[in-house]
């Protein structure tokens, strides 16, 4: 941002000439990212990797960054310009102009509750990462087999109290940030950071190929087995790539909102989607070449990354160091993306509620928190309650599994239709032109897309999910 030390919530309700505009592209690319890159590359996408059979699966993930995800980034960033203002107000504001239907400020609301939900139980991952600060710095795991590593990964899961705290330590790290609107210096330390992860993530990938299993891991991720592929796999998929990419809750329109005019929204939109898809590959290529030399299960779940990377900081030299340093900046990547996940629910009480910031944060936040303690409950106390367990597609879902499944893939798709339902048939297509200016060719693609074939698609998987359950 131009005004470096101006928060970027703390402006939102000006006029446009008053809000600091991010002072350059790379500025806007480094927010983004910081949204974008997060547990939901590290932690989340090996799972579901390994959960539906690999390559298949991964496919139709890169279909859906490219195909949908990425177009509907575009429309975000554009909506957000376009409006100069928070996503309620941005939409209310086009909408106004244009003599829309008021109703569109909806998706804000989405946002809102996707954002309060996701981070109920994002903040529990958090902790664990944290935790494995402290267990890889003390040494703890140095020299473990795979049998003890498995171990301690499940010792966690079973102490609510410990669970508890880290949840505790890192809600409050991220209240923290949002209360006091100092995220331009935490910006600017993604630009160090994520190269850093980047790095140690490359480091594994080094340690990996010396496995003896790195060959089976590639021909898992990249050579689609589509037996393997299931309809809610597709689901899986498609919600996946909202949820990395931080879409669908009105994030990116946020930040497009303080993106300068001369700024060309397809390439930085094409440069955020290419780190985060890269960050997530190199998670898979780390990862899997340990599940199979160690003869771990691939399908494991939510542990997947818990019980093999420790196992790669335990046997590789300087392990201790490396596994401290790598959850240290898993936890700053974590942070980063709960930041934009409290950020629009605290906007919204400020803007709508009339309440202070420390106020809404404190508030909203604590709500959060007290929400994230029935995520812990599911593994342990509660691990075998399913609340919904009367729906077949719901069956056997903890708690913590129903929050995930209802934000990732009903919640943010949902939110993505919206958005691009209104880029595509409500806002005005020379606006539009004139926001993306594009060559005729790329805008038309890029107009079907969010006309057609967003809607068709995510419609679809939809109806074949419930069709199917
Ligand atoms: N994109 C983040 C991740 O992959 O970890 C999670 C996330 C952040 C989702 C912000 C949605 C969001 F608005």
């Amino acid at each position: 941002m131009s005004e470096s030390s101006a928060p970027i919530s703390g402006a939102m309700k000006g006029s446009n000439a008053k809000r600091g505009l991010w002072s350059s592209r790379l500025a806007f690319i480094l927010a983004a990212t910081g949204s974008a890159v997060g547990l939901g590359n590290v932690w989340k996408f090996p799972y579901i990797t390994g959960e539906n059979g690999g390559g298949a699966f991964v496919l139709v993930y890169l279909l859906c960054i490219a195909a949908i995800g990425l177009p509907i980034m575009m429309a975000e960033v554009l909506i957000g310009r376009r409006g100069g203002r928070s996503p309620v107000n941005s939409l209310r504001e086009i909408a106004r102009h244009d003599k829309l239907n008021p109703a569109w400020p909806i998706v804000g609301a989405i946002g809102v509750i996707a954002g309060f939900l996701i981070l109920s139980f994002y903040s529990v991952i958090g902790g664990w990462a944290a935790s494995y600060v402290v267990k890889a710095g003390s040494g703890q795991l140095a020299g473990q087999s795979a049998d003890a590593i498995g171990a301690i990964f499940s010792d966690l899961l079973a102490d609510p109290a410990t669970l508890l705290m880290w949840h505790t330590l890192f809600m409050a790290l991220v209240m923290l940030v949002v209360a006091k609107g100092v995220r331009a210096g935490l910006e600017r330390a993604v630009s160090i950071l994520m190269p850093a992860l980047f790095l140690l993530l490359l480091t594994v990938v080094g340690y990996a190929m010396t496995t003896g299993e790195f060959g089976r891991a590639v021909t898992f991720l990249f050579q689609p087995d589509f037996s393997k592929l299931t309809t809610s796999g597709i689901l899986v998929a498609l919600g996946h790539a909202f949820f990395t990419l931080s879409l669908g809750m009105a994030v990116m329109m946020a930040y497009g909102s303080y993106l300068p005019k001369n700024i060309s929204i397809a390439k930085t939109s094409i440069a955020v989607c290419v780190i985060d898809t890269g960050v997530a590959l190199l998670a898979g290529l780390a990862i899997f070449p340990i599940v199979f030399a160690n003869g771990l299960e691939p399908g494991a779940g939510p542990g997947l990354i818990f019980q093999t990377l420790p196992l790669a900081f335990a046997q590789m030299p300087m392990g201790s160091l490396f596994g401290t340093l790598f959850f240290v900046l898993l936890i700053f990547a974590a942070w980063t993306s709960g930041i934009s996940l409290l950020e629009p629910i605290v906007e919204w009480l400020e803007e709508q509620k009339g309440m202070n910031r420390t106020t809404s944060t404190l508030g909203a936040g604590f709500v959060c928190w007290a929400l994230g303690i029935t995520s812990i409950l599911s593994l342990n106390l509660w691990s075998d309650f399913a609340p919904l367990g009367a729906i077949s597609m719901l069956e056997g879902k903890t708690i913590f599994d129903l929050l995930d499944f209802f934000t990732a893939n009903i919640l943010l798709p949902l939110g993505g239709l919206l958005i691009a339902v209104f880029a595509g048939w409500v806002m005005s297509r020379q606006a539009m032109e004139d926001e993306l200016a594009l060559s005729k060719p790329m805008f038309r693609l890029w107009y079907i897309t969010v006309r057609y074939i967003t809607p068709v698609a995510v419609g679809a998987v939809f109806i074949y999910n419930l069709i199917g359950s």
